[in-house]
């Protein structure tokens, strides 16, 4: 396969405009800013999850269920996916709905495995059943690795693992993605089956809109509501932090060139997550909340405490992701530095706790962001067009 980026015949636009696209977990965080960018791309969008897990929900502040076609249903659940996969008919598959937080995974081990590796198993086996072409994205984690914490960024080809049951659920989703990939949709028979399979392996994104529970940002936007200094479980730990726009991107890319030219040198495992920047400084939690605060409080220096330990089950010191492949072959590059990631996301919660029009300022920030990444050649990403005054 040839190192140099593939150009793709279309923007995203062109290529997502009129796609049946379902999205599993549009209900969460990123899957809401997921159907968010492709209905402004014109893409008909329908949902498969649980109700939004969290209260308040950014699937909820967009009014996503009068949107989209909007469907609650269980992943644990077979033929409900495979139900949803005959109703949608789709020509991609974005699939995100998981257990996503680590913690939850320590008291809900079973639960995280069944919705985590069953449920990819059956989008997958849905998808086979019925014998329909589309290109699948499943969407995994940079925590699916072996993560010896060795102070390197973890590369597509190091070894799968996981330590606690999320991270371990995760290397079992990418290891269940490859043996359908070999087993049922195998590149030299994709005349055949018309199924192009990748996996997306991004680091931590921040962004406005995240409400979830032992994240970090929504930590600390929770705080600073309540007036209490945030309390940070591992402040030493580093993250390969990124705008979730920028994660987002690198998914529509991927699924853009598999539209565009089928499988070949696409239908494998990516990373998606910040670039070895020397101008850019890598993380740590304690660093990230730093930057939050002071951009928050406009310099009030609003401090953060370390939370007692005994409270913190493991969680990993080290984690970084090697990114290149994604650019080199994809094309795709992060957009937005820390400074401007930080900037939006708390420019987010402010207009959020002003009371502004949610859906108005995502859809803007999204705009905000094609036009940067316009700005710095990545002309393929386009996103919703600015309604016309009357
Ligand atoms: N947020 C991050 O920093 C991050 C980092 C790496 C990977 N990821 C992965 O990205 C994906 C999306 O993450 P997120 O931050 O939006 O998570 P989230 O927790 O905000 O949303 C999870 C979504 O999955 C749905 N879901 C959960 N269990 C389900 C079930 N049994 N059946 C159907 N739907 C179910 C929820 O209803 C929700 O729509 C997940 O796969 C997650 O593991 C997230």
């Amino acid at each position: 396969m040839s190192d140099s980026p593939r150009r793709g015949r279309s923007s995203l636009a062109e290529a997502f405009r009129d796609k049946s696209v379902l999205v599993t977990g549009h209900t969460g965080f990123k899957g809401a800013w997921l159907s968010s960018w492709l209905l402004g791309l014109g893409a008909r969008v329908a949902g498969f999850a649980l109700s939004p897990p969290t209260e308040p929900s950014l699937f909820d502040k967009l009014g996503l269920d009068r949107c989209m076609a909007h469907r609650i249903g269980d992943v644990r659940d077979l033929e409900a996916v495979g139900q949803r996969v005959d109703e949608v008919e789709p020509e991609v598959v974005f699939h995100l709905a998981a257990q996503s937080i680590v913690r939850v995974s320590y008291s809900e081990p079973i639960e995280t495995f069944a919705t985590n590796v069953l449920g990819t198993a059956h989008v997958l086996e849905a998808i086979r059943q019925r014998g329909r072409p589309c290109v699948v994205l499943i969407v995994t984690s940079d925590k699916c690795y072996e993560n010896r914490e060795q102070k390197v960024a973890l590369a597509e080809d190091d070894p799968l693992g996981g330590r606690d049951p999320y991270s371990a659920s995760k290397g079992a989703a990418e290891i269940v993605t490859a043996a359908y990939r070999r087993s049922f949709f195998p590149l030299g028979q994709y005349e055949a089956h018309g199924v192009a399979v990748a996996s997306a392996r991004a680091g931590n994104v921040i962004g406005g809109g995240d409400w979830a529970t032992d994240r970090l940002v929504p930590d600390i936007v929770r705080a600073v509501a309540e007036g209490q200094p945030p309390e940070l479980r591992h402040p030493e730990a580093v993250r390969p932090w990124q705008h979730v726009l920028d994660a987002l991107a690198g998914y529509l890319r991927l699924a853009q060139l598999m539209l565009d030219d089928g499988p070949s040198g696409l239908a494998e495992a990516w990373n998606f997550g910040p670039l070895d920047d020397p101008a850019e400084p890598v993380l740590t939690v304690g660093e990230l909340t730093d930057r939050i605060l002071d951009r928050w409080t406009d310099g009030s220096r609003m401090t953060w405490a370390a939370a007692p330990q005994p409270a913190a089950p493991h969680e990993a010191r080290y984690l970084r992701l090697d990114a290149r492949k994604a650019v080199a072959r994809l094309g795709w590059r992060p957009v937005w530095n820390v400074e401007r990631t930080v900037d939006e996301t708390v420019r987010w919660y402010r207009e959020d706790h002003e009371r502004g029009d949610m859906a108005s300022f995502t859809a803007a920030q999204i705009r905000d962001y094609c036009a940067s990444a316009q700005r710095s050649g990545l002309g393929w990403v386009t996103g919703p067009e600015r309604r016309r005054a009357r």
